[in-house]
Order: structure tokens, then C-alpha cells, then sequence
């Protein structure tokens, strides 16, 4: 059965898709397949890219798995030659690879603060740097997402250090104009709240809590973000560079209820 935006959109595009063995990245991938492309699935662990690869081929996606830490220089380099030598180039990267590292800020060491920046920060932008330097090379633009979170935007309490790399992401998709825009490459982030995840999910008060302070009532899910993600790397929003999309029913907008 077709699904509901299933319009082949991404026919003939190359797109990598980073930390996408589960939750949002994963469906980004998905849903990118489902129209037309053809993808490079990427996570650290290798048994979860081989399933979620296999899962988009058993759909009729065209679709290879690429296991490696995406924060080390000598993986995004692979990453990069991987996707051109078996499909001939590379038109979207959806940075989706992060980590998040909840902490106490009086507690929080500097291990793991260098593991933060190393993932978040380092990771995305040296992957952004080779994935757009063959854009350039194939000379016919590109898109690129990265991912950041309402925590660059909005404080929550044990995200100080996650929140200023996401904050960072944001800032860097705005940098990078002035360098990709005049090759025909467009990059924006999208920036997801609250998100139903297996990650997320572990916590089991997640899904009533953030019900409880969202203004849409519940928290989102990877189709959700999946159909913002999709739209910011389509030939529809080419106009949009540098741009933030808060995906996150409304939570930014109000902050927590006083009364609540
Ligand atoms: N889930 C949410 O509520 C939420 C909210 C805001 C922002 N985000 C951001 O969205 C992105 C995806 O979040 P999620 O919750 O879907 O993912 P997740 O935390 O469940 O991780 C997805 C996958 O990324 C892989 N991964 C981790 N580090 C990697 C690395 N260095 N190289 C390659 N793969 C790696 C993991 O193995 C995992 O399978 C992250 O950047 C996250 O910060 C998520």
C-alpha cells in the first residue's frame, strides 16, 4: 500500500543517513526510500545497521548498511567513498548521529563532556565537510540536514552540555550558507522535541509526561520528524538555508505551566 506523502520525490538521489539503526534517523531512511532514494544507512553498531537495512530492502528500498563511528575521521572519510564507489554519488546527508548525555551540572566531568563534543560537534561537522566537498566536485548542489533539539532553544534541567552542542549545530547550519550556497547546496537543521524513541521510551513516565506538558497533548513521533526532515532535503523548500525547524507541538512556544 502507498504511503501518505509517497510521491517518489527523491528518484535518482544518493542520500546518507547517520545513527539510523533505530528511532529518528532510522525513519528519515525509511521514508526517503519509500520515495525514490537510494541509501547509505549508517550506525555505529553494525548488527543494528544490517536489520534496519534489510528491513528498508524487504521493502522494496534500495538501501546499504555502513557500520561505523561517524566522530572518526578516518569512518567519514569511508563513509564518503563508500557511497560514491556503490552508487555513483552523493546528493543528501541527514547528520542525524548524537549522542545525549544527561548530567548534573555541578557533577558533570570533563570525559564525558570530550565524548559530547567528539560525537555532536566534531562528527557533524568534518561529515559535513566530505560529504559537501564531493557535492561541490559533482557540481549540481545537495542538500544537507543536520539535527539538533529543543534543548538548544528552550533549558532543561540536566542538558547544559547537550544543549550547547545542539545550540552549536544550529548555529552551524547557518554558518555554512555562506560556503554551500553558492555550489546549489542548501543545509538546515531540524530541531525535534520531546520524541518517542527506543531510547526514550525506556523511561516509563516519558509518554505521560510529556503529554501532560505539551501543548499538542503528546510527544512526537519519527514520522513526526520524518516528514519535516523529508521536506527540508526536497527540491520543495531549496528557498529555506540556515534554518531551525522546531518539530515539538508547541513546547518551545509555551514553556512548563506555572499551574501544572
Ligand atoms: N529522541 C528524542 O527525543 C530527540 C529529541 C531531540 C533531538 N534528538 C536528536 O535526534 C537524533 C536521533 O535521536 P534518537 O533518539 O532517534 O537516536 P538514538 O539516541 O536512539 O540513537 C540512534 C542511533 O545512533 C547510533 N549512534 C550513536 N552514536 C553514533 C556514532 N558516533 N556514529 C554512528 N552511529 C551512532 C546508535 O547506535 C543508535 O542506534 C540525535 O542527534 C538526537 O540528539 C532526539
Amino acid at each position: 500500500m502507498k504511503e501518505e506523502h509517497e510521491n517518489r520525490l527523491f528518484e535518482n538521489q544518493v542520500a546518507i543517513v547517520t545513527g539510523a539503526g533505530v528511532g529518528i534517523g532510522f525513519e528519515i531512511a525509511r521514508k526517503l526510500a519509500k520515495n525514490g532514494a537510494k541509501i547509505i544507512l549508517n550506525d555505529i553498531d553494525k548488527n543494528l545497521a544490517e536489520k534496519a537495512s534489510q528491513k528498508i530492502t524487504d521493502e522494496q528500498g534500495v538501501c546499504k548498511a555502513f557500520a561505523g563511528d561517524v566522530s572518526e575521521m578516518s569512518v567519514i572519510q569511508d563513509v564518503v567513498k563508500f557511497t560514491v564507489d556503490n552508487f555513483g554519488r552523493l546528493d543528501i546527508l541527514v547528520a542525524n548521529a548524537g549522542i545525549t548525555t544527561f548530567g548534573d551540572f555541578w557533577e558533570y566531568q570533563p570525559i564525558s563532556m570530550q565524548h559530547l563534543l567528539q560525537v555532536n560537534l566534531f562528527g557533524t561537522f568534518f561529515l559535513t565537510q566530505a560529504v559537501t566537498r564531493q557535492m561541490v566536485a559533482q557540481g549540481e548542489g545537495g542538500s544537507v540536514l543536520l539535527t539538533s533539539s529543543v534543548t538548544a532553544h528552550a533549558a532543561h534541567k540536566n542538558l547544559a552540555a547537550y544543549g550547547m552542542t545542539k545550540a552549536a549545530i544550529d548555529q552551524l547550519a547557518k554558518n555554512l550558507i555562506v560556503d554551500l550556497a553558492p555550489h546549489g547546496i542548501n543545509i538546515n537543521t531540524v530541531v525535534p522535541g520531546a520524541t518517542l524513541t527506543e531510547r526514550t521510551l525506556e523511561d516509563t513516565e516519558y509518554i505521560s509526561t510529556w503529554s501532560r506538558i505539551t501543548p499538542s497533548g503528546r510527544p512526537a513521533t519519527i514520522e513526526d520528524i520524518a516528514h519535516a526532515a523529508l521536506f527540508l532535503v526536497s527540491p520543495l523548500s531549496r528557498q529555506i538555508m540556515g534554518q531551525n525547524l522546531v518539530i515539538d507541538g508547541g513546547w518551545t512556544s509555551v514553556g512548563v505551566s506555572p499551574y501544572e
